[in-house]
């Protein structure tokens, strides 16, 4: 699967400062991972309710509280106290990957409708100067402030996308 690298062990530290932000905020609450690749947050998660996730390729992982749905963004229906889209922005704005979803921000945007308590998005940073993806975002999410945003790096750098950042929205 191309996004295999997401599960190398280098790449705990994006969900170290997840479930850190997290941890306080989630007891009995329904989390919704959308176009999730491997939900390996999961793993990093206590207390909360149900962990809803969707990706256009299966997964292999399963868990007591976790829900996996098959199916693209566009068709994810679910009410989350937290959403979050990891990994965004390639597909809409920089790759002709078709494994990059060109809907994920209309999804969000979609899925906010609902009124998360939290809504975290994690995108490259070079992805942000280049065409301002998590800026555009920003100023969508008009019901949102950002709550706290962290940029942070996967040793070693070896490429663009080891050079990451996070920003988690709180709903005003
Ligand atoms: C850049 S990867 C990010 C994966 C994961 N969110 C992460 O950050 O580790 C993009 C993911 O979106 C999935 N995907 C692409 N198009 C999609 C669509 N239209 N609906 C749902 N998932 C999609 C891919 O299969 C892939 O797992």
């Amino acid at each position: 699967m191309a996004w295999e690298y997401l599960n190398d062990s280098r790449w705990n530290i994006r969900y170290k400062i997840i479930s850190s932000y997290l941890k306080d905020k989630i007891k009995d609450k329904v989390i919704l991972d959308i176009n999730c690749g491997i939900p390996t947050l999961y793993n990093y998660l206590e207390g909360f309710s149900v962990y809803y996730a969707n990706d256009i390729i299966p997964i292999e992982m399963v868990g007591d509280k976790l829900i996996f749905q098959n199916i693209k963004d566009e068709e994810v229906d679910i009410k989350s106290d937290v959403l979050m889209l990891l990994g965004l922005g390639g597909g809409e704005f920089l790759t002709d990957d078709p494994l990059e979803s060109r809907t994920e921000r209309q999804s969000l945007y979609r899925l906010s409708k609902y009124n998360p308590d939290y809504i975290i998005v994690e995108t490259i940073q070079l992805y942000e100067e280049r065409c301002k993806v998590m800026t555009i975002i920003k100023s969508d999410l008009k019901n949102y402030i950002i709550d706290y945003e962290i940029m942070y790096i996967v040793h070693p750098i070896n490429d663009f996308y080891h050079k990451r950042m996070i920003t988690m929205f709180k709903k005003k």
